[in-house]
């Protein structure tokens, strides 16, 4: 490096000065992982009834960081039933202010210990350190500080009605965002007055049993908050448990239809946050520069694992090749690798069941005729890795623009009116969420009142606030979480 800096002092030509960062590894001698880790019911960590265990790894180095406890359906009905005992013995006549003071005292607890949960989230979901230290760590604790604050406010939130709650809420999370849905998940069911059964997701357990310890350290009463670990078949004991009264779950479409299948008739609430296919349409006024960051915030964030990714980029004819010219350098810089380096922009694929999945539907666009782009970059040898990508010649037939692919994969397309950029947006089976990008203020609500998803971003992506709802349309799932709404699903609102 040293050399071409001397080169271009003597007046060489080249102008590109082959910029390495150094490494900068956050360490993680911060976090002190078990070996081996029980189930957390009625406020303990308990060996699983089921003698079954299995092994956690990092998707970035296919290292095992411990070992897990599967939890059976007779582990599940121990902690449905410490859940019940906690709700009827103490939880749910609890003032509202009592309630929020456990509450914030989580939330408390994950601000001060941001940095271990950040580093723990990173090595075991293979997210980049900036990702889990800037943007998931900061939105957990906000989103326990804010339900904290409706705790006591339930009157006011529902005037003229009593806000009685459930009861158990039976709660099941994916493994893209581990500690913000936990939290997305405990946060409001606790501050409503129910008590809670958490699943995390198989490939990403550790930081959710962080927060165990950390409710522990919060001295919640025993039973209000039980973690049981497992995959699929611990998640369908949780939510067809009888002595569940609510359940919310996080994650594929497909799992989805299966438990609300299973749920039918049963008379429990039942909240779905399932896949999406966002469109991210961009109109020959935008501000091109802003878009850019825009568009790659919203497909390469957390390598793509994202429901309301903007994985379908919508363009107007007009400013197809300006967009699609700095979008391919824009790519060139991003720094694929260590989730823990404070430098890396896009981490490891999640799992190799992830990859695989990536890899089949970018397949089935090369093979329908799509024209694919992936900058140059070196990827590790061990681990589970995908470099980012776009597809060009993108038609609405492809599976690649129809399809969820929950990875680095932008397929795009183009448009020339805005009828028919809200046409192609609306064909989509799901509708969760979609972008804007427009300096006419008249045509973001034209657009926003006519797109059927659930969030609308308006020059700007992947944006999120505890305050502000998020939930979808058709096969994105029903019901609302953050807000004011997220409240009422946990909540059986009586005429005064
Ligand atoms: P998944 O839906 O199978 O897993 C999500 C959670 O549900 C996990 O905790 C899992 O253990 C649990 N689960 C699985 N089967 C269940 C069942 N029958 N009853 C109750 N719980 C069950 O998702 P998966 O297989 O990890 O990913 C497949 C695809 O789903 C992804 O490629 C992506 O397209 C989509 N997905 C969407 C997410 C979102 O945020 N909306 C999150 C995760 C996946
Ligand atoms: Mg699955």
């Amino acid at each position: 490096m040293g050399d071409e800096i001397e080169r271009r002092g003597e007046g060489a030509v080249t102008p590109t000065v082959p910029w390495e960062y150094a490494a900068a590894p956050e360490s993680k001698e911060i976090v002190r992982i078990q070996d081996r880790y029980g189930l957390f019911i009625e406020g303990r960590f308990v060996g699983p009834l089921s003698g079954r265990t299995f092994e956690t790894i990092n998707p970035a180095t296919e290292e095992t960081l411990a070992v897990i406890s599967e939890a059976g359906p007779e582990d599940v009905d121990l902690a449905v039933r410490a859940a019940e005992k906690a709700w009827e013995s103490s939880w749910r006549d609890l003032p509202g202010r009592e309630r929020a003071k456990y509450l914030y005292r989580i939330a408390r607890s994950l601000q001060e210990r941001s940095r271990e949960f950040a580093v723990l989230e990173s090595l075991n979901g293979g997210k980049p350190i900036k990702e889990s230290r800037d943007v998931d760590l900061p939105l957990a604790a906000a989103h326990f500080f804010y339900y904290a604050g409706w705790a006591d406010k339930l009157g006011f939130a529902f005037p003229n009605r009593e806000a009685r709650p459930l009861g158990v809420a039976g709660q099941v999370i994916p493994w893209n965002f581990p500690v913000l849905m936990a939290a997305w998940k405990v946060a409001p069911a606790l501050a409503t007055g129910n008590t809670v059964v958490l699943k995390p997701a198989e490939t990403t357990p550790l930081t959710a049993l962080l927060l165990a310890e950390v409710i522990q350290e919060a001295d919640l009463p025993p039973g209000v908050v039980n973690i049981v670990t497992g995959a699929g078949a611990t998640g369908a004991a949780v939510v067809n448990h009888p002595g569940v009264a609510k359940v919310a779950f996080t994650g594929s479409t497909e799992v989805g239809k299966i438990i609300r299948r299973a749920m039918a008739g049963s008379g429990k609430r039942l909240t779905l946050e399932l896949g999406g296919k966002a469109a991210n349409i961009v109109f020959e006024d935008a501000p091109i520069d802003q878009a850019i960051e825009g568009i790659v915030n919203g497909i390469y964030f957390n390598q793509g694992h994202v429901c309301c990714a903007g994985s379908r980029l919508l363009v107007q004819e007009s400013v197809f090749e300006p967009v699609l010219d700095k979008l391919k350098e824009r790519l060139g810089t991003l720094r694929v690798g260590d989730p823990l380096d404070k430098n890396t922009d896009v981490g490891a694929i999640n799992s190799a069941a992830q990859l695989a999945k990536i890899q089949e539907l970018v397949e089935s666009g090369v093979e329908e005729g799509a024209e694919i782009y992936q900058p140059e970059c070196h990827l590790p040898e061990r681990g589970f890795w995908f470099r980012p990508t776009l597809f060009t010649g993108v038609s609405q037939s492809h599976r690649i623009a129809r399809e969820e692919i929950f990875g680095p994969v932008l397929s795009i397309l183009t448009f020339r009116t805005p009828e028919e950029a809200l046409e192609k947006a609306n064909n989509t089976p799901y509708g969760l969420s979609a972008g804007v990008w427009t300096e006419k203020g008249s045509r973001i609500l034209w657009m926003t009142e006519r797109l059927r998803a659930g969030v609308i971003w308006a020059n700007t992506f992947n944006r999120f606030d505890p305050s502000s709802p998020f939930g979808g349309y058709k096969e994105s799932g029903f019901g609302r979480e953050g807000g004011l709404h997220g409240l009422e699903p946990y909540l059986d609102l009586v005429p005064r």
